[in-house]
């Protein structure tokens, strides 16, 4: 097992009812700025809740951040945040709301110009502006991550930004707002999760046995909730399980001491900045063809997890990879995920030199727990997915 620091700040508030708790999280007296989405929360009483939770507090709204947190949206907020003298954000969504408010909780305290300049410059967030978050998607973790990703459209980028700063102070997680899900988001939640817990573990083998089995009951539980929880998204209990699981696939933990991957995560950004495909989506368009192209260095991983995962107990290392690799993108399939480029678009013709160009620009020519993926290697997986 490899060295490792583990700190993870976040508090966790999880359960029917704990949306009231808000009051007593963020400090007396703060000045807050809620923000969230397209106003989905004003639809299933999430937005009443913390209305009523925020009775005692100088609060301030900012709705309207779009899905894929847009830089042009963020920055009229970071005017909003300046005008009003903010002091506290309070984030009510998904992964983009939230994503969105850590780059304000950076952007406010930014001493250089143009904030861009932090997802640019790679400029790490060692100190944001105080934040909580109330989860209203299960699906990418940065409930409890210190990581954002924010597109800005105009030059169809889709920039990723960090830094042990943008812990949220506290996340609220109730299952019970899983009922209003759209099944499409459902799915992107499923396919996301599962994917971050891949991209920790389908390395090469390094004995850290704990790890593995973490993520190998994290999969476990997402296979055995989805069938129920895209049928019936106001089950309790299921949501419960999907949204920790969700929590756990990214929170840190499980990819303490081992190597990961993430180059699915990279080439798949891509594709949605050019195409503007939902995250979860560019994933399992990924998946499959990075595994097959890189299956010598992958294939003890992958065999391990089709045993234990899949229960394939039959056949060679290689039979059982390849089985490993099959059951992922049938999984996929099975909660409505297509997983060829070409379902998405027509347009798809010269992606895989495109993404090449853009990788390498922004100088992630070695990606992979290997860093042996350079963009010539990410232009024939983006092709193998046409
Ligand atoms: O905007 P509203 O109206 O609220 O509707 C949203 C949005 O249209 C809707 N929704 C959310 N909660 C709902 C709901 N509809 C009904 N009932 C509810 N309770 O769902 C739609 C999608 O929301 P979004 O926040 O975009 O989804 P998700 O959580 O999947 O976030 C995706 C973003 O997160 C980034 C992705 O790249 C993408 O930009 N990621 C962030 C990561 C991180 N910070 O750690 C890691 C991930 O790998 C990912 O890259
Ligand atoms: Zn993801």
């Amino acid at each position: 097992m490899r060295n490792f620091d583990y700190k993870n700040p976040t508090k966790i508030l999880f359960g029917k009812g704990e949306i009231a708790k808000l009051k007593t999280e963020i400090p007396e007296g703060s000045k807050v700025l809620m923000l969230y989405g397209g106003g989905s929360i004003k639809k299933n009483g999430i937005y009443d809740q913390v209305q009523k939770a925020l009775a005692g507090f100088d609060c301030v709204e900012f709705g309207g951040i779009p899905p894929n947190p847009e830089y042009a949206v963020l920055m009229d907020a970071l005017k909003v945040i300046k005008e009003e003298n903010i002091d506290y954000l309070l984030a009510v969504g998904g992964g983009s709301v939230i994503d969105g408010t850590k780059f304000l909780s950076s952007a406010a305290l930014y001493e250089g110009d143009e904030p861009w300049e932090i997802l640019d410059k790679k400029i790490p967030t060692l100190k944001g502006m105080p934040f909580g978050t109330v989860l209203t998607l299960p699906a990418t973790g940065s409930e409890m991550n210190s990581g954002a990703v924010i597109t800005r459209a105009d030059i169809k980028e889709k920039r990723v930004m960090g830094g042990s700063g943008l812990f949220p102070q506290f996340s609220i997680l109730d299952p019970s707002v899983v009922a209003s899900i759209p099944e499409r988001q459902i799915a992107n939640g499923l396919a996301d999760a599962y994917t971050h817990v891949m991209e920790q573990y389908m390395t090469f083998p390094i004995e850290a046995n704990l790890q593995d089995r973490f993520a190998e009951s994290i999969m476990q539980t997402l296979i055995e909730v989805a069938p129920k929880i895209m049928k019936d998204p106001s089950n309790y209990t299921d949501a419960a399980n999907f949204m920790w699981s969700c929590t756990m696939a990214l929170n840190g933990l499980i990819q303490k001491g081992v190597p990961t991957d993430w180059a699915i995560h990279m080439m798949g950004h891509e594709l949605t900045a050019l195409y503007g495909i939902d995250h979860a989506r560019t994933l399992a368009i990924i998946a499959g063809p990075h595994y097959k192209y890189s299956f010598e260095k992958k294939k003890e991983k992958l065999a391990q997890y089709a045993e234990r995962v899949w229960d394939i107990r039959e056949g060679s290392v290689e039979n059982k990879a390849h089985a490993g690799i099959q059951k992922t993108i049938d999984f996929f399939h099975s909660i409505g995920i297509k997983t060829q480029l070409s379902e998405y678009t027509t347009d798809f013709e010269g992606t895989s030199a495109e993404v090449a160009k853009r990788l390498k620009e922004k100088g992630m020519i070695a990606l992979g727990e290997h860093g042996a993926i350079t963009p010539a290697d990410a232009e024939k997986i983006v092709e193998m997915s046409y």
